[in-house]
């Protein structure tokens, strides 16, 4: 990935972009990236902020030949990747995975990532990853202090921005590839649940209107969550945002 690559200092949003190039026929493996975004996205429709020379903002495209079904498991492989960046160029911090999509430290959020696809008939299919990484962003804005961090935020130093991209980009390449071979993401639970965050807690997701509560017991071949009821219930969750519940 990121042999065809696009830099752009301000764009609205990358993955708005890339979603264009995408529909224009772009091949799989292009990067958008962008210094700022004006209109930056976050999941659940929320805004993603996006301040100018700080922070990595970027999209991938990518044509998958797997059934749409397994689409969801990108957004796992992504954590993934980015997590193993993390650690292989900054192995002093001990950041996790938050189910499904976030990279936490010290219980503050230094990563997103938001995956868009489109998969009506008659129309190309794709999907476009968009990333989003605090990397040297001193402070947040007061009402994100406690949920937000930076990679300088957690060790004092400031870090390359493209050493970053590139490792990400490599990481995620190798996961992919394995992961088209393969029928599921077998190959990648281990590592995932190991880095869990959530791994044994009691959590409450909210899903649409209704609200579940339980005990996470480990993440599906599939890459849902699996969650033990209070009834003792085994449920796989697919989507949905979870919280840990306070004792
Ligand atoms: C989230 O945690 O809610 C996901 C955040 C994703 C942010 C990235 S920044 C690059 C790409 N372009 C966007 O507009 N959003 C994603």
């Amino acid at each position: 990935a990121g042999r065809i690559f696009h830099y752009q200092k301000e764009t609205e949003s990358t993955n708005l972009e890339a979603k264009k190039l995408a529909a224009e026929g772009v091949p799989e493996g292009a990067v958008i990236v962008a210094d700022t975004q004006s209109a930056g996205r976050g999941r659940l429709g929320r805004t993603w902020v996006s301040p100018a020379g700080k922070n990595l903002y970027f999209s991938l495209i990518l044509r998958p030949s797997v059934a749409s079904l397994r689409i969801p498991q990108i957004t796992l492989l992504v954590a993934a990747a980015i997590h193993q960046a993390i650690c292989d160029l900054y192995p002093c911090i001990e950041a996790g995975v938050k189910w499904p999509n976030d990279i936490l430290a010290g219980g503050r959020k230094l990563c997103g990532v938001l995956c868009e696809m489109q998969s009506e008939p008659g129309l190309t299919h794709f999907v476009v990853v968009g990333i989003g990484i605090n990397v040297n962003q001193d402070d947040f804005p007061e009402e994100l202090q406690d949920k937000a961090t930076s990679l300088k935020l957690e060790t004092g130093e400031c870090f390359s921005r493209s050493r970053l991209l590139a490792t990400v980009l490599n990481r995620f390449e190798d996961l992919y590839h394995n992961w088209q071979r393969e029928d599921d993401l077998g190959f990648i639970l281990p590592y995932l649940e190991r880095y869990s965050l959530l791994q044994g807690k009691e959590v409450c997701i909210d899903q649409f209107s209704r609200q579940i509560t339980g005990k996470v017991c480990g993440i599906a071949r599939g890459g849902e969550l699996v969650v033990q009821t209070e009834e003792g219930v085994e449920l796989k969750i697919s989507s949905g945002e979870a919280s840990l519940r306070k004792a």
